[in-house]
């Protein structure tokens, strides 16, 4: 454990060069959101594999979908005086008093996946993730096209008040506003789940409204898949009388292409592992990190989903 010499904002540069020359063993703490979908398994795994490889004793605390529980872990990670956080936080805002906890004991923060809503920017070192209102605006961009600008849409929203289901939002009605044909007639969450998004969508079918309704767009694969399965069950065939397009990219979604049942994935990379304690190695070596590392992520659809599906590895 590499012992932090000062304990303020801007010592945080100091304590770090201080453990590049110590060589201590680094520590981190990581407040994982839980394990709500594919993909956050996935990251989970990518997070834990790369410590290992990289020879970082790393905390993981999952809060299974609590914000509370997020901020205990970071009060422990305080008290066990880690080296470096990292935040994949559940939602945006209710940050600042806790960030500024971790400020004041000389602690970086690098936010992962997700951001939070502070009004002073200082309170974190980086965010590690996607430029994620552009995933929206690519799952509206292809619908628009494969709808030829028009469309009745039903719209799955990711969890309330988390910054992937704001900006995803976001994204997406940005590019359908320039669409008069298109517009979005239901809307509800299905927090990220599949089991939530085959509830959610349950209900939708029993509506004498849903018979006009051409498409899906899901703020993630795990409720999209939720909603075929719901489609199904109700006599319904996804992917030829609903077009759907959801966001991640994980090996199910893949296969429901394959088979016709899902008709576009936006990928959101889950494997941050390796970014991540690269951010964390250049602040132990007492370099400094940019504000936002991007992740990189492609649009793949049925077209193209059969020859990628055994690269996909999540
Ligand atoms: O923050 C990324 C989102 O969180 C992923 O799209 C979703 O599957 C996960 O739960």
């Amino acid at each position: 454990m590499i012992r932090k010499i000062l304990a303020s904002a801007a010592a945080c540069a100091l304590s770090m060069t201080a453990m590049a020359v110590s060589g201590e063993k680094i520590v981190v703490g990581f407040s994982q959101i839980g394990a709500e979908s594919a993909w956050r398994t996935a990251e989970t795994i990518s997070i834990k594999t790369e410590a290992e490889k990289r020879g970082i004793e790393l905390i993981f605390s999952d809060a299974q979908q609590k914000q509370e529980n997020q901020i205990k872990a970071l009060r422990n990670f305080i008290a066990m005086d880690v080296d470096v956080i990292g935040l994949a936080p559940v939602v945006e805002s209710g940050w600042e008093p806790v960030l500024r906890e971790v400020q004041e004991a000389g602690i970086p923060v690098i936010l992962v996946d997700r951001k939070v809503n502070v009004s002073d920017e200082s309170l974190y070192e980086s965010y590690l993730g996607p430029n994620v209102i552009e995933e929206g605006r690519n799952a509206a961009r292809w619908l628009a096209e494969r709808m030829n600008g028009k469309a009745n849409i039903v719209e799955l929203q990711g969890t309330v008040g988390s910054a992937p289901a704001i900006e995803r939002k976001q994204g997406f009605e940005g590019v359908i506003a320039d669409y008069p044909g298109m517009r979005i007639v239901m809307s509800q969450s299905g927090d990220f789940t599949r089991a939530k998004g085959k509830e959610v969508m349950e209900q939708w079918v029993k509506s004498p409204d849903f018979r006009s309704v051409d498409a899906i767009f899901a703020h993630n694969d795990d409720m999209a898949l939720g909603a075929v399965q719901a489609l199904e069950e109700s006599g319904f065939r996804p992917g030829k009388d609903i077009v759907i397009v959801s966001i991640d990219g994980v090996r199910d979604a893949f296969v429901a292409m394959v088979d016709g049942k899902l008709n576009c994935t936006v990928e959101c990379n889950p494997l941050l592992g390796p970014q991540f304690f690269n951010l964390v190695e250049k602040l132990a070596a007492g370099g400094s990190i940019p504000r936002w590392e991007e992740s990189f992520e492609d649009v793949y659809d049925e077209t193209v989903a059969a020859k990628a599906l055994p690269e996909r590895l999540y």
